[in-house]
């Protein structure tokens, strides 16, 4: 067992945040032989409870979970910063020629470490994200998220048309190989797999078929995908499925609306798509800094809430602009208080950061195991430095309360507020 002391921030169960502004966090193996959380709270309340366990003295930081990234795509580390007129010239232009090189193992390889190490750098301990439709590049990211000990979850991407030579695959052997995949990874220690169909335009409907006979066959695996992200997306996609009542659905008429199925954007919905969502326990990730980035649109979080649908935050890098979260946070906040298109809102610094953290976990069906630093998580979590710039030394040193703090670090932060990362397995 290990602990530790300084200012810790966590949520309860009705999503709001818990502070001890001198707290301590104890660390160690649950019966499994999990690094879990043992017990957190006030220092002055618990330090009695474990004499002879060695604690590790952080005062003036403030540890906070691992960010959870909901949608990102590995391949896509070098794509972020792409200029294009658009989602569809994007993808054309720069993205699929970047993805073709992913049948590579050691280019593979080399991106994934660079991209975990992003990851870690700013904060992120857990994230869903997209490979390509190489199976080598699914290969590539599991073999390196298990070295570091991460809860992570990937797929191989499924487009086997209206895609270039390079990326698009072929329908039958797609699945098989989607179907090995799943048994040589899902569950490997805290790896989980992803059925990955990339949009609906990029499949046939034989391929969307056979992910959703997967997706029943393998319950506790997870669904990937994208939806209503942007006007020419959802124009073509109409065209393509005639017959489904919408972009949204599309994926139901082929089972690929379920608990653990995720999508990415969820912007262009209407009422009964949202209600479609909540009510199969499908989730959204919402990705502020693409949507911004591709021009894309704005999530409308008061329609969301409305229907019940569950969401949380995600770079979508190379789309989005920023592996930071604190970056993403801000970009929601700006993407909750546009009103002209819908109806504005401010988010509060706790919602947001919840969205990250503990709300991201639920989205993803991971709730009581990462996201949150109550007893019984695995022990995930961030080292935190609120004075890591002057700018913010002096915001932070005028902080009043928790809501104060946590905004200045969502505005002023990013990477250099991250001290350290600290994985459950390499305590
Ligand atoms: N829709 C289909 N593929 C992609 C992608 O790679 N990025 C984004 N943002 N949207 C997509
Ligand atoms: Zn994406």
């Amino acid at each position: 067992m290990k602990a530790y002391r300084a200012a810790l921030l966590r949520f309860d169960d009705d999503q709001r945040p818990v502070y001890d502004a001198d707290g301590l966090l104890v660390v160690g193996p649950d019966a499994q032989g999990r690094q879990v959380v043992r017990a957190v709270g006030d220092h002055a309340r618990l330090i009695g409870n474990y004499p002879g366990v060695a604690v590790e003295d952080l005062s003036g930081m403030l540890i906070a979970p691992g960010f959870i990234d909901m949608h990102v795509h590995y391949p896509q580390t070098d794509v972020i910063g792409a200029p294009a007129a658009g989602l569809l010239p994007w993808l054309e232009n720069y993205t699929f020629p970047h993805e073709s090189r992913f049948h590579e193992a050691h280019h593979a390889r080399e991106v994934a470490d660079f991209f975990l190490d992003e990851l870690a750098r700013n904060g992120v301990t857990t994230a869903l994200t997209f490979a390509t439709s190489h199976p080598a590049s699914v290969d590539a990211i599991f073999e390196a998220a298990r070295t570091r000990g991460l809860r992570f979850i990937t797929g191989k991407v499924l487009q086997d048309r209206h895609s270039p030579d390079g990326v698009r695959d072929e329908t039958e052997q797609s699945l098989i190989d989607t179907e090995a995949l799943i048994q040589r990874w899902h569950g490997v220690e805290r790896l989980g797999y992803a059925i990955t169909p990339r949009f609906a335009p990029t499949s046939t409907p034989e391929q969307l078929r056979g992910a959703g006979d997967l997706a029943a066959k393998y319950s506790d695996v997870w669904v990937q995908s994208h939806v209503a992200e942007n006007l020419d997306e959802v124009r073509w996609a109409a065209e393509l499925f005639p017959k489904s009542r919408s972009y949204l659905g599309v994926y139901g008429d082929f089972g690929l609306l379920r608990q653990r199925a995720v999508y990415a954007h969820c912007i262009h919905l209407d009422k009964a798509d949202r209600e479609l969502m909540a009510a199969t326990g499908t989730t959204a990730a919402v990705s502020p800094t693409s949507n911004q980035f591709l021009g894309s649109g704005f999530f409308d979080y008061l329609a969301a809430d409305a229907a019940g649908m569950g969401y949380g935050l995600a770079s979508d890098v190379g789309g989005g602009t920023s592996f930071s979260p604190f970056r993403t946070m801000l970009a929601a906040y700006c993407i909750g208080r546009e009103g002209q298109t819908k109806q504005g809102l401010s988010l509060t610094p706790g919602q947001l950061w919840w969205q990250h953290t503990a709300g991201a976990a639920r989205a993803l069906g991971l709730e009581g195991v990462v996201g949150n630093l109550q007893p019984g998580h695995e022990a995930d979590f961030l080292v935190l430095n609120p004075k890591a710039t002057p700018l913010l030394a002096r915001k932070t040193s005028q902080a009043d309360n928790l809501d104060e703090l946590l905004f200045a670090l969502i505005v002023l932060g990013d990477d250099r507020v991250v001290k350290r990362t600290v994985i459950a397995r390499n305590l």
